[in-house]
């Protein structure tokens, strides 16, 4: 071997082979870091995208936790609707929603109001306080109660800073003070902030889609270790022609639910026979409809309260159609604005009691005559003085309207109701006490600011009204972040993964009675956690 082969040989070994390794090196480490690279990249590009928030049902509780649920960071919301138009019972709400304590309301005259807690806990009765309830049951109701009451102020603010009305205030029966908000033109609450939410929703175009026409059956499940997880719906579509109506076959969405189906007051055949077969004979506020228990009781629900169902005492009944099942409601805000209750012309009860025991004074009179449409139904009269009517025009208009109202002057009266309504002026003008026990009396003027000539000749505004099947005070059991658990109220807490609940669907809040103005207010504070939590799960990658 020459010198000149050997130190090109060891230039070689030395030099050009180190380098020709670090150079292979470099290039096998940037090949592979380009590799993974577009591993990453494909990663992106075929991982699944997250799912959207499904919210079955599209009541206030349902549209409270979709706009809550792209607010609290979710991408996408789908919102599923059985009937052909969102808005469920919600769109008829009358009276308004409770809030306290609120800038409406009137402090330098009432107070602060800081009594909702305390009527609430009043109001639920024997399911909060009776002897059998345990005390662990008894935290966990009053622990939805706190956070139903604490946060009554936020949902008003969230609903007017959407740009709802609702600067008017009065007291509804159960309630120590006026709370009960709604707006001071002709639309109804329900209706105000259902449309508002619809409104704010359809500006989140591509996040948010809502498909009515889809009645969801079922949940769909996984089994994650020992526990049963929600993980979608199955739902099924229709279509409606002028001969037929049509129904998809079965389709699926994945992704975490939150559930506000409503209650099941309409249910006259099903859940209500169920559990009230003795109300079967009254009318209902309430469209027939079943109601969607089942759906959660098949992932393991637990349903409380199911038999508290609350009578509303003043539906009306419409001359025109005396026995339709189906009534107008006679809003209890006519009585918080000044209305009183007669039977033969002659007041029977304190009208501003709870529902529960105003319905009770009126079906422990005699039943009218006869059972019209097959319904037990009663002959009792609303009548709101000038003073009331004009507090409640927006809605007086209506009832006039549609013939459930009549105006009458006081002189067109009988010698009974003209009798009762001195007796009824005295108590207002604090020369009497009122032997039922009112002490508000909203706007009432007659007798009072309106007397002599004018008093004659002032027109009263009259209806019959009879107690009605309005409100389905049970439901799934769920807990404060509104988890849906698979144990009774009281033991400890089996939360279902996957799914949430809001609104009339769940129980273990009101107990006994309901007080007016609460049920919108739930929809509101409970539809608002429903969706965030929904939310955090999909944002966390847990959904
Ligand atoms: P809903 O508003 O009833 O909505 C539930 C929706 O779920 C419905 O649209 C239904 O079609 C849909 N749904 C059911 N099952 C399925 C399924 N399987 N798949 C898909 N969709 C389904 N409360 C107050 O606080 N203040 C008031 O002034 C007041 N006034 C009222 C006046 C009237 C005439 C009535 C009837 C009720 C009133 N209430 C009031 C009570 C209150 O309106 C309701 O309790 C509340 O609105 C219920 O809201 P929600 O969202 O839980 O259910
Ligand atoms: C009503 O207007 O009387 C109904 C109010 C309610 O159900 O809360």
């Amino acid at each position: 071997m020459t010198r000149r082969r050997i130190i090109s040989l060891v230039f070689l070994s030395i030099v050009l082979i180190p380098i020709t390794a670090i150079l292979y090196q470099r290039l096998i480490s940037a090949l592979s870091s380009l590799g993974q690279a577009s591993i990453v990249r494909m990663a992106s590009t075929t991982a699944n995208p997250p799912p959207p928030v499904i919210v079955v049902g599209a009541g206030l509780a349902g549209l409270s936790a979709a706009y809550s649920a792209l607010e609290a960071g979710a991408p996408s919301v789908r919102l599923l609707e059985r009937a052909p138009k969102p808005g469920g019972n919600s769109i008829k709400a009358s009276s308004g929603i409770n809030g306290a304590p609120t800038r409406f309301q009137n402090a330098a005259k009432y107070g602060v109001d800081e009594s909702f807690w305390d009527d609430t806990v009043r109001s639920a009765g024997t399911r909060l306080r009776g002897a059998d309830v345990s005390e662990k049951a008894k935290t966990h109701r009053q622990g939805l109660i706190s956070i139903l009451t604490d946060r009554s102020a936020s949902a008003i603010d969230f609903l007017v800073d959407l740009g709802v009305d609702l600067s008017v205030v009065a007291q509804l029966g159960g309630h120590s003070k006026p709370r009960t908000h709604r707006g001071g033109g002709k639309t109804p609450p329900g209706a105000a902030i259902v449309t508002t939410l619809l409104n704010k929703l359809k500006e989140k175009e591509g996040q948010f889609e809502l498909i009515t026409n889809a009645e969801v059956t079922k949940l769909l499940t996984e089994q994650s270790g020992s526990t049963q997880r929600v993980i979608g719906v199955e739902y099924q579509t229709t279509t409606t022609d002028s001969s037929s109506t049509t129904a998809s076959t079965p389709q699926t969405l994945h992704g975490p639910v939150v559930f506000t189906t409503g209650g099941f007051g309409g249910d006259t055949h099903g859940l209500l026979a169920k559990y009230r077969p003795d109300l079967a004979g009254l009318p209902s506020t309430n469209d027939p409809r079943p109601g969607a228990h089942g759906i959660l009781s098949a992932v393991g629900a637990r349903l409380v309260d199911m038999d508290s169902v609350q009578v509303h005492p003043t539906g009306f009944v419409d001359p025109s159609s005396p026995g339709a099942r189906v009534k107008f409601l006679a809003a209890e805000m006519l009585r918080g604005e000044g209305g009183i209750l007669l039977h033969a012309g002659k007041r029977f009860v304190n009208e501003m009691e709870t529902r529960d025991r105003v319905s009770e004074a009126i079906m422990g009179l005699p039943p009218a005559a006869e059972e019209e449409g097959g319904l037990k139904q009663w002959d009792v009269q609303i009548l709101l003085d000038p003073g009331a009517c004009d507090a409640a025009a927006g809605h007086i208009g209506f009832y006039l309207w549609k013939g459930l109202m009549q105006k009458k002057k006081v002189k067109e009266l009988d010698e009974t109701t003209r009798q009762t309504l001195r007796e009824y002026a005295a108590v207002v003008k604090g020369e009497a006490k009122d032997p039922l026990g009112r002490a508000a009396f909203g706007h009432w003027k007659l007798g009072v600011s309106i007397t002599g000539q004018e008093e004659e000749e002032a027109e009263v505004c009259v209806g019959r009204v009879t107690p009605i099947v309005h409100f389905t005070m049970g439901g799934a059991v769920f807990n404060e972040k509104a988890q849906v658990l698979a144990s009774e109220i009281g033991e400890e807490e089996k939360p279902i993964p996957g799914v949430w609940a809001a609104g009339e669907i769940t129980g273990g809040i009101h107990g006994d009675n309901r007080l007016g103005g609460s049920s919108l207010l739930e929809c509101v504070v409970f539809g608002r956690i429903a969706g965030q939590q929904a939310a955090k799960a999909v944002v966390e990658g847990k959904a």
